[in-house]
């Protein structure tokens, strides 16, 4: 196994190799990721959501980032860890942006930082760059700001919409961003990000021209199961078959069957 590095995804984008990204929270799961040969996982501040059980993401804290990126980085040889910084660790000055990506990088041993937004944080972001942390740039649909749209719909759909998100992109690679997560856009506009720019684009709900791909792990997975957004395939479900296997728990349990006389001392 060879470890990926922010230069090999750049690589991979220069070769037309699509760049496979999943979220993960947790060492169990990073270790199955990382054996089955993933590039890139996300330690999503959307495990605010499925690990937590919010509404969003906005509630989860450096802390809690903290503990999931560290419990990841144990369960990894090879992939390269990104990790969100969470809502109100960044949007009020640079110096608290820097602060909470090196308290993230020191405390976790993660590889790289992401982040919501574009020249908003453009300051945020050449901070913590100069401190020598990678980061990954979030445009089109963001999470954090969730109240300020009021829904999570496909963005950037109007003229005006997508010229400042081609405008923060160019941004995003020009100060030096590695890569960049377009979330919820037309495959159209997609495309002609990642055709403008050399560092790769990874789509989610962003269609088949961009340099990668990302999804929930748990929504991939089907384990979650009310979330049936258009852009998501799912590959097990495992919400049925985990059910199935703790139903037949508890008859066992019931029944007497189990434990039997080979799973006793
Ligand atoms: O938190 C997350 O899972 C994300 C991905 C959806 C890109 O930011
Ligand atoms: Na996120």
């Amino acid at each position: 196994y060879k470890r990926i590095t922010v230069k090999s995804l750049v690589e991979m984008k220069a070769n037309g190799e699509k760049i496979s990204m999943l979220t993960a929270y947790d060492y169990t799961m990073a270790k199955i990721l990382d054996k089955a040969g993933l590039d890139v996982l996300l330690v999503g501040d959307s495990a605010s959501n499925v690990m937590a059980g919010h509404e969003t993401t906005l509630p989860i804290t450096l802390d809690q980032m903290i503990y999931h990126a560290s419990s990841v980085i144990r369960g990894i040889e090879h992939c390269l860890v990104v990790v969100d910084l969470p809502f109100g660790s960044y949007q009020s000055d640079p110096k608290e942006a820097l602060r909470s990506a090196i308290r993230i990088m020191k405390e976790s041993g993660a590889h790289s930082i992401k982040l919501e937004g574009g020249k908003e944080i453009k300051e945020s972001i050449k901070r913590i760059l100069n401190a020598g942390i990678p980061v990954m740039g979030h445009l089109g649909l963001t999470p954090q700001s969730i109240y300020k749209f009021g829904t999570y719909t496909v963005r950037a759909k109007e003229e005006q919409e997508a010229e400042k998100l081609m405008e923060d992109a160019l941004m995003l690679e020009r100060i030096g961003c590695f890569a960049i997560v377009l979330e919820k856009v037309p495959a159209k506009l997609a495309k002609k990000v990642a055709e403008a720019l050399t560092i790769p684009v990874i789509g989610i709900g962003a269609g088949n021209g961009v340099d990668g791909q990302v999804l929930v792990t748990h929504d991939m997975i089907g384990m979650t199961h009310e979330f049936n957004p258009r852009f998501l395939r799912r590959y097990l479900d495992l919400f049925a078959d985990m059910t199935g296997a703790f139903q037949q728990y508890v008859k066992d349990v019931k029944s007497k069957d189990f434990p039997n006389e080979e799973e006793q001392y």
